[in-house]
């Protein structure tokens, strides 16, 4: 056919037509909302790498979820700040900690929301890091017992999932273990499998606390320059029983979620962390970027490489402009 192209843009022509062949979609129900809880009375403080996220306490928590549910958002995750750190990381599985006296307060008034427990050491260790360290090194085994036992105090307090972050090897084993034991076989975990050892976790570890005091985690959490591994990671997590499958960071690692959208059929998770956020933050704030813009094309950027669910300091807004669109 001598001089015939394809005319592409004749799918384009308008916004019904653009609409009728559009592949993919975010909606309100693929957000989960992360949000940080602090001790204390009347707080709510400004993170000042991550504008608009706050360190609240307890006391409003109850309109933060209200906020939340009317916007269409059915799943939170809890980051606890307790006030009080130790070698062993104790406020983590202390049944009145921060992070359980969170939980069960939004239980017991939105108990539709799907409420998610982070469960970790570093934020309540004094050494800032994920396990239990001796000598200067981060033990595996020795972590895992105490990471099983944060999560069924989690569950106990009323935690709907369970979302181990620590990078030990075997904790999805060890934390299904624990809450079998406990009679929490109900209650699914969604394990951040895939974590590298990321720079963009900077302003989190502000807003939580969390800087390790000594060394960095690249003993635990993946090489940015690995593919393959991603793969051996996820594995092995679902292996052990885990329900879903987190990639982390998100947007420096698009290709890494397509990799594991293929191999595995399982719910994937992509965690928009906190860098992420801060650096479309900052350029909107002076006026470069049009924000709404950048960060719907972002998430759809998450949507398209395979995620099904997209964990977002985003999420309220996102659920704002799909509401006005
Ligand atoms: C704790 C944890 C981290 C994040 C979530 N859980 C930080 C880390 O591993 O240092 C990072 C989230 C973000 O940057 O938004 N293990
Ligand atoms: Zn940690």
């Amino acid at each position: 056919m001598g001089n015939y192209f394809n005319r592409h843009r004749r799918l384009r022509t308008n916004a019904s037509m653009r609409a009728l062949v559009r592949e993919t979609y975010l909606h309100a129900e693929d957000l989960i909302y992360p949000f940080f809880v602090v001790e204390g009375e009347n707080k709510k403080e400004e993170i000042a790498s991550m504008p608009g996220v706050y360190q609240l306490s307890l006391d409003n928590v109850h309109k933060e979820m209200e906020e939340v549910v009317r916007l269409g958002i059915k799943s939170v995750i809890v980051f606890g700040v307790p006030n009080e750190k130790d070698e062993k990381g104790s406020q983590a599985y202390c049944d009145t900690g921060i992070t359980q006296r969170t939980i069960s307060q939004i239980k017991e008034s939105f108990p539709e929301l799907v409420v998610i427990a982070d469960t970790c050491l570093c934020q309540y260790t004094n050494h800032g890091h994920c396990g239990v360290v001796e000598n200067g090194q981060v033990l595996n085994d020795e972590s895992l017992e105490l990471l099983a036992r944060t999560a069924v105090s989690q569950a106990k307090a009323g935690a709907d999932i369970i979302a181990p972050s620590n990078m030990m090897d075997g904790f999805v084993s060890a934390i299904r273990h624990g809450l079998d034991e406990a009679g929490f076989i109900d209650v699914p975990i969604m394990s951040y499998a895939v974590k590298y050892a990321s720079a963009y976790y900077g302003p989190f570890r502000d807003a939580a606390h969390s800087s390790p005091q000594f060394g960095d985690r690249k003993t635990y959490q993946m090489d940015p320059a690995n593919r393959e591994e991603a793969l051996r990671e996820a594995q092995s997590d679902l292996e052990e029983g885990a329900d879903f499958l987190i990639v982390k960071p998100a947007l420096a690692y698009l290709d890494i979620i397509r990799d594991v959208k293929n191999n595995f059929n399982v719910p994937i998770v992509a965690y928009n962390v906190s860098g992420e956020y801060s650096m479309i933050k900052a350029a909107a704030q002076n006026g470069w970027v049009d924000e709404k813009a950048i960060v719907m094309e972002t998430l759809i950027g998450m949507k398209r490489a395979g995620v099904d669910l997209i964990l977002t300091y985003h999420a309220k807004d996102v659920a704002r402009w799909l509401k006005e669109d």
